[in-house]
């Protein structure tokens, strides 16, 4: 049997930066989904004996990878109490992603939503109904959120939640909930290009950062001020309001590489290039008044975040400016979708 899917990355707008318990968040985050950003899986599984071993045939891109199979391994394994019959199959995983690796672009977020999104299929395929959750969604979700966090916002189109927040009714520690129904109209066409300013790879995974904030000094401001910007971000979000969406945004990414120079040890992420383009962005906003802000996640790569009405002015500022800065000229015009 076989199952062929793709999921989108996703950019957050408030930051998920710090974990507790079972990989849930120390403060409740909001991203969008991104449309062209995305993995293309396909899991192919033959019944097998139950010898309670998880047996995995793993190819990335057409080629075998070891670091990336081993990962699958050991989550499939860390779920496999709640999903029994990985034991009853061999599993054969195809995957591939639109945009090159160090895009800064979050590439666990698309394969680890489409990987949990294989394994809800797989499992309705083969009539197994004792999910832990009630909509497919949900079960997507949490299955992804085990795997890696941001993953669990990308099951959904638009805009996702994840983590309990006292501004978001029905949100939740354990999967992201939908918030594109109650998003403005600009939103759902937003653009996001990524300027790929440096390829090379992070000095600091994702992993190791959010452990950096178990010892954080600044752990506990944080975390008050991600609750005080969700709420501010989602009242925006909700009258249309891309500035102030655009300053928070840009707030919680300076918080964000803020946190790792004050964590033990520090890290600098951001290049001489990122500084750059974030003083020629604030400026070229300053001078035509147009609403161009920026995001960034652990990296030093800069999202642009534009209403699509001034889309052509930001293409040209990128050909005539920004992409002076960016490797081999290199950048990805992506928008919400998913
Ligand atoms: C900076 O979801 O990659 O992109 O849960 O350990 O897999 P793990 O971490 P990950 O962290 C993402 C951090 C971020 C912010 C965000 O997407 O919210």
């Amino acid at each position: 049997m076989s199952i062929s899917l793709q999921s989108p990355s996703n950019i957050a707008l408030i930051k998920y930066w710090g974990k507790k318990g079972r990989q849930e968040p120390q403060n409740a985050s909001i991203s969008f989904t991104l449309s062209q950003s995305v993995t293309q899986m396909e899991l192919d599984f033959l019944p097998k004996e139950n010898n309670q071993k998880i047996e995995l045939d793993f190819l990335f891109a057409g080629e075998r990878k070891e670091k990336f199979a081993a990962k699958i391994e050991r989550y499939l394994a860390s779920v496999a109490n709640e999903l029994p019959f990985l034991y009853d199959y061999k599993l054969f995983i195809r995957s591939q992603n639109s945009f090159p690796h160090s895009a800064g672009i979050a590439s666990s977020a698309s394969s680890m939503s489409a990987l949990s999104t294989c394994l809800v299929e797989m499992a309705e395929e083969i009539g197994f109904e004792d999910y832990p959750y009630t909509t497919q969604a949900q079960n997507c979700s949490y299955f992804a959120r085990l795997a890696s966090g941001s993953a669990c916002r990308s099951v959904y189109k638009g805009a996702a939640i994840w983590g309990k927040t006292s501004y978001w009714a029905d949100s939740s520690n354990e999967y992201a909930v939908d918030f594109s129904a109650a998003m403005h109209s600009v939103f759902h066409t937003y653009c996001d290009t990524v300027l790929l300013l440096s390829a090379q790879e992070k000095s600091v995974s994702s992993t190791a950062g959010h452990s950096l904030m178990e010892n954080n000094p600044f752990a506990p401001a944080r975390y008050a001020q991600a609750e005080e910007n969700m709420g501010l971000i989602l009242s925006a979000l909700k009258a249309g309001d891309v500035d102030k969406v655009g300053e928070i945004a840009e707030e919680e990414a300076l918080t964000l590489h803020g946190l790792m120079m004050l964590s033990r040890p520090a890290f600098i992420l951001l290049s001489p290039h990122s500084l750059k383009v974030i003083e020629l962005v604030k400026n070229w906003r300053k001078d035509t008044g147009l609403p161009l802000y920026f995001t960034i996640d652990a990296g030093p790569n800069i999202h642009l975040l534009y209403p699509h009405y001034i889309y052509n002015e930001v293409q040209d500022f990128i050909q005539t400016e920004l992409k002076n800065y960016c490797q081999n000229g290199q950048f990805i015009n992506d928008k919400v979708g998913g």
